[in-house]
């Protein structure tokens, strides 16, 4: 991609989307982010400059949401890149918390959010001549990969949680709640939704990718909330994985690899890739195959189907 692309990014206040819209604006794109408050945006992006256009809206809301893709699509400036790469977790909470729709937060920001953007804003990616779609997913998606191995796997059963009303904490229709699961589901879905973007419309290069675990040393980051509910374990695990086993990549690799996604990697279709651990402080970024259950088209296209059906009818009242 050349320079001068105009870009949308979420998730681009904190961690890896921060790094990557730093290099992407001094390569010379022209960004729009969308940050959930004007605190947030003028806290954490002090850097943006006159090509960089910051837009307020709470993922957790989808009225907010479907406000800022209006706004969007009342400018009529074509994207050339939609990189969906905001995400919460919440592990160590028993309870789950739900967004002002009732549904719950983790599925809601880091799946419904961006299911949301990605039906009102795909007729201004297709205007592009080389649009793309980048969705920062995991592999904890797949039970078979390392992440994905610990604890309860990946798994949406016959989604029976999102055609329940009220819809249920989990996707697979199971009462119990379980955080973590939850994140790897709404990883999952990422999976999924990407994969039907792409067999909507084959033209479009849609990449899904997984960056490794990434666990800064400053307060924030993605695991803050997995803090606040176990402050020492969450230290122990953050000094092990990064400090003592060396699993971990840093926040400036992962931000490099999301920029190469953006501008180079990957080509027509749909694509995955993994930032796969190799070794103490090795990695290797590659392309590989979704797990099982994140290549299934039908459910896809279910996932799809459901979730556009949940949003509208929340949308519509
Ligand atoms: N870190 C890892 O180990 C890891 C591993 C695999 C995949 N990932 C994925 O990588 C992506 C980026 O994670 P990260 O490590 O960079 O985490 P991060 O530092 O916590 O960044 C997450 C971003 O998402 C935004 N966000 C969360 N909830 C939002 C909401 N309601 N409204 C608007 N924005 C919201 C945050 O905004 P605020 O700044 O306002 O909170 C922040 O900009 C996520 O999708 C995550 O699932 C991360």
């Amino acid at each position: 991609m050349a320079e001068g692309h105009h870009l949308l990014l979420t998730g681009a206040s904190s961690g890896i989307g921060r790094n990557a819209a730093r290099r992407l604006e001094q390569a010379g794109h022209r960004l729009t982010l969308i940050c959930r408050s004007q605190e947030r945006a003028q806290e954490a992006l002090g850097w943006v400059g006159p090509q960089t256009t910051v837009l307020l809206a709470d993922l957790s809301d989808l009225t907010s949401v479907d406000r800022v893709c209006g706004t969007l699509l009342d400018r009529h400036e074509p994207l050339d890149g939609l990189v969906l790469n905001a995400g919460l977790q919440y592990a160590g909470y028993k309870e789950p918390r739900c967004n002002p729709q009732g549904f719950e937060l983790t599925f809601a920001v880091n799946h419904l959010a961006h299911q949301l953007m990605l039906m009102r804003l795909l007729p201004l990616l297709l205007q592009s001549t080389s649009p793309r779609l980048v969705i920062t997913a995991s592999e904890v998606h797949n039970p078979e990969s390392g992440g994905g191995r610990v604890g309860r796997p990946a798994g949406l059963g016959d989604l029976k949680g999102l055609s329940s009303i009220p819809p249920a904490p989990m996707v697979d229709g199971d009462s119990r709640f379980d955080a973590d699961k939850a994140y790897k589901d709404s990883k999952l879905c990422n999976m999924l939704m990407g994969l039907h973007a792409a067999n909507l419309h084959p033209e479009l290069p849609v990449i899904c990718w997984s960056p490794g675990l990434v666990i800064p040393r400053s307060s924030d980051g993605f695991f803050r909330e997995s803090r606040r509910a176990n402050p020492v374990g969450q230290a122990l695990f953050g000094f092990v994985a990064r400090d003592l086993f060396r699993i971990t990549e840093s926040v400036d690799n992962a931000g490099e690899l999301l920029v190469q996604l953006v501008t180079e990697r990957g080509g027509s279709g749909f694509s995955y890739w993994c930032n796969t651990l190799l070794g103490p402080g090795r990695h290797s970024f590659e392309r590989m195959d979704p797990s099982e259950e994140a290549s299934d088209a039908a459910k896809a296209e279910r996932l799809w189907t459901l979730s556009r059906e949940r949003i509208h009818s929340v949308l519509s009242v």
